[in-house]
């Protein structure tokens, strides 16, 4: 089977000239993915949208990502596959559907725009002591800190641990972002979730004798309810929300303000038209997507764009490819702000899509709309942005501009 190349640090740096390549030649495509494997990849929307939609594809796919260690070594990160196991993302229905109805409790709506005033006070505290013509990491100094900061007084707890938490998040990010994973990325993702686990153990303990209004006590309300949810989903489902919380949502603002940066006409017109900015948003995500790809694991022998593939292997739905499909999108390569009927999968499709896609949105806009209309002479200076080497989780490591 003849095997394309897509995970290496020069098409990292810019994917699309290839995704439009290999949009060219077909939907489906064996990508390489080191040593002796490879992986079969969907890059069309439709098939994309429709794989994330069927239910003979697994979300179950923990154990599959150690797939890409030596034989010999899997067996040290059974604990690694376990503890991922037990994220909502990697369940399938019926305790899918079961904890996704109980954790959409915290995500409805009516929650999330009740925290826009927070999120307001949040950027406007974080932008104030920049200067005018100063020179900061946008990265450093905005993007990462700001997201982890709504996710840990969602979950009420103390800012002072943001660093333990994205230090850890990275690991994680590492490990789940390449397929082509290393025994070191294993082991480091799994010290991460054990430390996650104990202090989310000792959290719960404290929080059970003093209950508020954040989401580690409306998961403890839910497993006292008698809820089906044991103590150990709990403290992964607030591990996995800080995770998605943080690790995706730095990247929409780095991305989008990059891609901004870049265009200064089309961000004056933001700057100017600021009702744009909820299509702008859409569009930024669709254009340089934080998440590139996402994974199912076949439940059956299936045939999958007229290719036969057999149960229990391992398909990627590639949401960033997908993003940029001429079938779907006209002028896929072109960046259009005021983009109509703008369907992208940035935030996946069916039982799986983002239960934080609100909140996301929501810290989007009102962080890309502030450092758009306060710094209207913002450009890159001084280093070379790079991007960070998890091509799962697309997005930048610095992002240098004088303000
Ligand atoms: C721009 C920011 C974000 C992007 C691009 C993003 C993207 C995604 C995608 C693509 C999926 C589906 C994966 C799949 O089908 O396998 C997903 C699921 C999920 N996201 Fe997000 N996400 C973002 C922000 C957030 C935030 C802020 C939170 C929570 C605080 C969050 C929590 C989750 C959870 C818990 C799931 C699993 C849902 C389920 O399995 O039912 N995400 N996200």
């Amino acid at each position: 089977m003849d095997k394309k190349v897509l995970f290496n640090d020069e098409i990292l740096a810019n994917p699309y000239p290839t995704y439009a390549r290999l949009h060219e030649e077909g939907p489906l495509h064996y990508l390489d993915v080191g040593g002796k494997w490879a992986v079969w990849s969907v890059f069309s929307h439709a098939e994309c949208s429709s794989i994330a939609k069927d239910p003979r594809c697994s979300a179950k796919r923990s154990q599959q990502m150690l797939l890409s260690l030596p034989l010999s070594r899997q067996k040290e990160f059974s604990e690694l596959a376990r503890m991922l196991g037990l994220w909502l993302i990697f369940m399938d229905p019926p305790e899918h559907t079961r904890l996704r109805k109980l954790l959409n409790k915290g995500f409805s709506p009516a929650a999330i725009e009740a925290l826009r005033p927070q999120v307001e006070a949040i950027v406007d505290r974080m932008l104030k002591p920049f200067e005018q013509g100063s020179e900061i990491d946008l990265m450093r100094d905005f993007a990462n800190p700001m997201p982890v900061r709504i996710i840990l007084e969602m979950l009420g707890i103390p800012q002072e641990l943001n660093d333990k938490f994205v230090r850890c998040s990275r690991a994680i990010a590492i490990f789940r972002g390449n397929p082509n994973r290393t025994v070191e990325e294993a082991r480091a993702a799994q010290n991460a979730l054990v430390e996650l686990t104990n202090f989310f153990r000792e959290t719960v303990a404290d929080r059970r004798r003093n209950k508020g209004t954040d989401l580690i006590s409306l998961l403890i309300d839910i497993e006292e309810e008698g809820e089906a949810l044991t103590e150990e989903e709990l403290y992964a489902q607030c591990i996995a929300l800080l995770f998605a919380g943080h690790e995706t949502t730095r990247n929409l603002i780095g991305n989008g303000m990059y891609t901004l940066l870049r265009r200064p006409e089309e961000a004056a017109e933001l700057r100017h038209t600021p009702e744009m900015i909820r299509s702008a948003v859409e569009e930024l995500l669709r254009y340089e997507s934080p998440v590139q790809f996402t994974a199912r694991v076949l439940k059956e022998d299936m045939e999958i764009c007229g290719q036969p593939i057999r149960k229990g292997w391992t398909v990627l739905c590639m949401l960033g490819a997908a993003n940029r499909d001429p079938k779907q999108f006209k002028d896929p390569d072109r960046l259009d702000l005021k983009r109509l009927n703008n369907q992208h999968l940035a935030f996946g499709a069916g039982a799986h899509f983002c239960i934080g896609a609100q909140l996301a949105r929501l810290e989007g806009q009102v962080a890309i709309a502030q450092l758009v209309q306060r710094f209207p002479a913002m450009k890159l200076a001084g280093a070379q942005p790079e991007w960070a080497s998890t091509f799962g989780f697309r997005g930048l490591t610095n992002l240098s501009v004088a303000l």
